[in-house]
């Protein structure tokens, strides 16, 4: 799969999410996503399944250099003495010695973001993760993460879809060297249903859905995650590399932001969201 190069991190274009999936829906879904030809595999601490995705893998026979696999720390996991603990224990329940990209999954005032930079690159340092990064961070947080960090942040994982502008946080991650990855691809059930991504996909023989994915991974160094538990979903998610939308259809796309198209923001953990451009 093509990969987007975040400052050293060869991220596949195309994530496989594993967010709401109980361990039985993992167990069923994640090796068929596995062996459909999914190599980027995504969970967190908080989504209590990492077991399920490190059997998985295991039962995919797929080699696990052959996967690109991402969990995130938990806030409550940012202290000092309970960070590199919670990697470690997450790397057991994943069945591997090391993660390639391991995230601060919210920002979170409550331990001082230099200690969870510094956190980040110990467990880094030791081998625990090949690359670190930050999700659902405003371009300030970006900044002075940044600034902290001794080792180059490969990413910020963060909503964005066809209705929200994400301008701003693109234009910080280009100024870094970072990928965006995108969560939330389908807005929510929104996109599927949507008179342009349909409009346009009858033109290239595609589902809304796939127009969407298509549009996000179009876009320099985007990286789009896309969670499905129905297998026949699958392939139609994978098969957005066989076609390009034009410049007209990427500025149609555009245009259907809306300053009230976030969807993801909850309360104690979203920090103050940058605007649209
Ligand atoms: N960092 C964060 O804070 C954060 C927050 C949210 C998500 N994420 C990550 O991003 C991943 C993706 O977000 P998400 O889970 O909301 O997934 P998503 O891909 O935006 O949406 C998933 C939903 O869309 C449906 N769907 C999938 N493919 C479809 C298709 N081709 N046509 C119509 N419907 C389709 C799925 O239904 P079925 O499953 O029934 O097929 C499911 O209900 C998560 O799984 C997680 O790994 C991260």
């Amino acid at each position: 799969m093509k990969t987007v190069n975040a400052n050293g991190a060869r991220i596949p274009q195309l994530g496989f999410g594993t967010f709401r999936m109980p361990e039985n829906e993992v167990l069923s879904i994640l090796p068929k996503a596995l062996q459909s030809g999914f190599t980027h595999a995504d969970t967190a601490q908080i989504y209590e399944n990492e077991a399920a995705v490190g059997e998985a893998i295991q039962q995919s026979g797929i080699a696990r250099e052959n996967i690109f696999l991402t969990t995130k720390v938990w806030v409550a996991n940012y202290a000092k003495g309970a960070f590199a603990a919670s990697v470690k224990e997450s790397l057991r329940k994943l069945k591997t010695d090391h993660v390639d990209l391991l995230l601060l999954h919210w920002p979170n005032e409550v331990v001082p973001l230099e200690v969870q930079i510094a956190e980040l690159n110990a467990v880094r340092e030791r081998g625990l993760t090949k690359h670190i990064g930050v999700s659902n961070f405003n371009t300030a947080l970006m900044t002075e993460a940044v600034r902290l960090s001794s080792a180059p942040l490969a990413t910020n994982q963060v909503e964005y879809h066809p209705f929200l502008d994400q301008t701003k946080v693109l234009e910080a991650t280009a100024t870094y060297g970072m990928a965006l990855t995108a969560y939330y691809a389908m807005a929510g059930g929104k996109v599927p249903n949507d008179p342009l991504l349909k409009e346009i996909g009858e033109k290239h023989g595609k589902s809304a859905a796939q127009v969407a994915l298509r549009w996000l991974i179009q876009q320099p160094d985007v990286v789009a995650l896309t969670k499905t538990a129905t297998e026949a979903r699958l392939a139609e998610n994978l098969a957005v590399f066989d076609f390009a939308l034009t410049a007209d259809e990427m500025m149609r796309i555009h245009k259907l932001a809306r300053p009230d198209g976030r969807i993801v923001s909850p309360d104690g953990l979203a920090p103050a969201w940058d605007g649209a451009a």
